[in-house]
C-alpha cells in the first residue's frame, strides 16, 4: 500500500475525480496546485531542500502566469487561490496541492492529507472587543463574523452556544467595531491585526499549518510520484 493510501483521512464516495487528459507520449506532468501567499513563500524553500527546485514560479512571479512548466521534474505548478486547492484536488485537476488545515477542515472534502508540513503557523481563534465582552449565558442573540462558517458552527455547536453566522471574505476583523458582529472566529498570526483594532482572543478552536493534500485518483495513479516526493519532503519537514 503507498504512503498515501495508508494516511487516508477518509474515502467518502463523493463526486468522481475526472483524470487528467494524457498526452501521446507518456502521463502528464505531476501536478501542484499551490496557493498564492505566505504558504508559498515558505514552500518554494522547503522544496528545494528537498532537492525540487520551483525557482521557475518564483521567476514568473512578477508576471501573471499562473500555469508553470517545472520540466526538469517533469512537473508543473497551479498557482490558485488558497480556498480553491481542495476542489483542484479532489476533481483530479490537480494530482496534490498545499493548503492549510483551515481550509481544509472547513471544506471537508475527499482528500488524502499524508504530510503536514509545518508552515504557514497560525492559530483560529474566537475574538471579541476589549470593551465589550460578551456573556454567553446572558442568552441574547449572538453574532458570529467569519470566513471559516462550517468550523464557527461546529465550534458554537459542541460548546452549546446558539448564534448567527455571517459569513465574510475579509478585513472580518472590523466587524464587531461597526456593529456588524458581536465576536469573529479568525485568523491570528503575529496578533497584530487584533491589537490594531483593540480585540482580545476568547479561545482557540485549532492550531493551523499547511498540509499537502491528495486526490484519490491521483493517489491510486500516480502513487510512485507522489511518494517519492513525499520521502523528499519528509526528510526536510521539522
Ligand atoms: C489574515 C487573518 C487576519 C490576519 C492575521 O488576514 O484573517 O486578518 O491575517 O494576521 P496577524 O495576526 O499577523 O495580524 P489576511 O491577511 O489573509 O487578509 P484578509 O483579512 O483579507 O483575510
Amino acid at each position: 500500500m503507498s504512503t498515501v493510501a495508508a494516511k487516508k483521512v477518509k474515502a467518502k464516495a463523493k463526486t468522481a475525480p475526472r483524470a487528467q487528459a494524457s498526452n501521446a507520449s507518456g502521463p502528464p506532468p505531476l501536478t501542484i496546485a499551490l496557493p498564492r501567499g505566505r504558504i508559498l513563500d515558505e514552500a518554494l524553500p522547503l522544496f528545494k531542500r528537498a532537492g525540487v527546485d520551483l525557482g521557475a514560479v518564483e521567476k514568473t512571479r512578477a508576471g501573471r502566469k499562473l500555469i508553470i512548466p517545472i520540466p526538469e521534474h517533469d512537473m508543473r505548478v497551479l498557482i490558485v487561490r488558497d480556498a480553491d486547492v481542495p476542489a483542484y484536488v479532489e476533481h483530479g485537476a490537480a494530482d496534490l496541492g498545499i493548503a492549510g488545515r483551515d481550509v481544509l477542515e472547513e471544506q471537508d472534502r475527499d482528500l488524502y492529507e499524508p504530510l503536514d508540513l509545518g508552515i504557514g503557523r497560525c492559530r483560529l481563534v474566537v475574538a471579541e472587543p476589549e470593551d465589550r465582552p460578551v456573556d454567553e449565558m446572558a442568552r441574547v442573540h449572538l453574532r458570529y463574523a467569519t470566513k471559516f462558517p462550517e468550523l464557527t458552527r461546529r465550534h458554537l455547536q459542541a460548546r452549546g452556544v446558539v448564534a448567527e453566522i455571517i459569513k465574510l471574505y475579509g478585513s472580518i476583523e472590523i466587524s464587531p467595531l461597526v456593529g456588524l458582529a458581536d465576536r469573529i472566529v479568525d485568523l491570528v498570526s503575529s496578533g497584530e491585526t487584533l491589537r490594531q483594532h483593540r480585540l482580545r482572543e476568547v479561545e482557540t478552536i485549532m492550531q493551523v499549518s499547511a498540509r499537502i493534500c491528495v486526490g484519490r485518483a491521483a493517489a491510486k495513479l500516480r502513487s510512485d510520484r507522489i511518494d517519492d516526493l513525499l520521502a523528499r519532503l519528509k526528510t526536510v519537514v521539522g
